[in-house]
């Protein structure tokens, strides 16, 4: 689970739309990611969902009415919003929206988000004509220029059977755009770092091409880390399934020459360079302009070795953090390549086991350090501890600039 997440309290508004079935599933999320979360609801959304549904999954009770509960201290709506780190509304109706914008508290979503200092986040959710109207868009025009995170809508097929904009973000997404607010000042704010992930494609023809089995994972779930805790982060990504991780600028490339390219770029002003990619080692020293031909002999392909991207970076200041995806021998090959790439760090682990995993156990190695062996963990907690390790990095170095 992302840390970002963990204690935090978040308040989730619902408006009466029919995409008020995807905050459930959002409401999951953030519980299962160790925030504590109350759900408000228009009486509206009440006949899409059912509060009893918000109150399992929160284990706190929902509240629906602008009364709302007054219990000792506790002042109802007003208290709710005042010790929140975030409201998020979710689906925000074009209504909602509206009453957002003029500071109009008729329901329990609306009352507690005037009552809430903390930082606004909105789904709208909507006909196509309705998000387009010159109203809706003006008061949406209204909330950003006061701060408000509006995220989506998106195109797509809508409850009016129509296709157009107005579909609501997807819970991923928001969860990204939660995240990405809740940590804008963490520990790595103003630092811009490149992650790299995936494999890259070495073409051999019009249609093949060589590559390796990564999924991309370890990388994307560094990159969203990394941005959880406020860093300027980009994200250079070979061909992957994965979708673009909220609030990371991604950079996608294909062969290691455009891996190289793209890391060149962006590392000129970043202080941190995580080569978490599966970079192809050789490439076809010859790209056929056609379809090669089946034929009934022997096919002996030339390669040629590829840029070894991490150890042609070397821009002073930069903090470099490397991958080694060993086989066997792990220890002695990983400190061969620490040495030979000049690393800061290098993240060794068995490629057999971790590559399209959802776990690893990795080893950290530093110079002139022990080697520190982690247990096997999700992938999202090794991201976690590859951050601190380098956090503790910057931190050295900084009181090392300061000297
Ligand atoms: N790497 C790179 N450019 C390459 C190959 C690898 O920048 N052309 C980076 C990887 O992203 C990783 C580190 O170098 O961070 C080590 O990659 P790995 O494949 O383990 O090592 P190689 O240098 O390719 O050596 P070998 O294949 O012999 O193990």
């Amino acid at each position: 689970m992302p840390r970002v997440l963990m204690g935090k309290r978040i308040v989730v508004g619902v408006s009466g739309g029919i995409a008020a079935y995807k905050t459930v599933e959002l409401v999951r999320r953030l519980v299962q990611g160790g925030a504590q979360v109350d759900v408000v609801m228009t009486r509206a959304a009440t006949d899409f969902v059912g509060p009893l549904t918000f109150q399992a999954l929160t284990k706190r009770p929902v509240q629906v009415t602008t009364i709302g509960v007054w219990q000792g201290e506790q002042a109802g709506h007003v208290t709710l919003g005042a010790s929140a780190d975030l409201m998020v509304v979710a689906p925000a109706t074009a209504d909602t929206l509206a009453k957002l914008a003029h500071g109009i508290a008729d329901d329990a979503v609306t009352l507690t988000a005037l009552a809430c200092p903390a930082p606004l986040m909105v789904a709208p959710a909507m006909d196509h004509h309705m998000y387009r109207h010159p109203a809706t868009q003006a008061n949406l025009e209204l909330l950003r220029s006061r701060g408000v995170i509006v995220v989506g809508p998106h195109y797509g097929p809508l409850a009016s059977g129509m296709i157009g904009e107005g579909r609501m973000a997807e819970p991923d997404e928001l969860v990204g755009a939660i995240r990405t607010v809740l940590g804008r000042s963490g520990s790595l704010a103003d630092r811009t770092v490149v992650v790299t992930a995936g494999p890259t494609r070495e073409p051999l023809d019009p249609v093949r091409f060589l590559s390796n089995h990564s999924s991309g994972k370890m990388g994307y779930a560094l990159a969203e880390v990394a941005r959880d805790r406020g860093a300027r982060t980009i994200l250079i990504s070979g061909p992957t399934c994965l979708p673009a991780p909220y609030g990371v600028a991604r950079v996608d490339v294909g062969t290691a020459v455009e891996m190289l390219r793209a890391v060149e770029e962006a590392t000129a002003s970043a202080d941190v360079l995580v080569m978490c990619a599966a970079v192809a080692d050789y490439r076809p020293r010859v790209v056929a302009t056609e379809k090669l031909k089946k034929r009934q002999e022997l096919f002996v392909l030339e390669l040629e070795p590829t840029e070894d991207i991490l150890a042609t970076i070397n821009r002073p200041g930069l903090v470099k953090v490397g991958f080694a995806a060993e086989t066997e021998r792990l220890l002695e090959h990983a400190t061969e390549k620490l040495e030979r790439k000049r690393l800061h760090l290098l993240v060794v682990n068995d490629a057999r086991k971790t590559m399209g995993a959802e776990t690893a156990q990795v080893t950290l190695l530093r110079p002139g350090h022990q080697p520190e062996v982690l247990p096997e963990l999700p992938k999202e907690e090794v991201a976690e501890r590859i951050w601190d390790a380098i956090e503790a990095l910057l931190v050295r170095r900084s009181a090392q600039d300061e000297q």
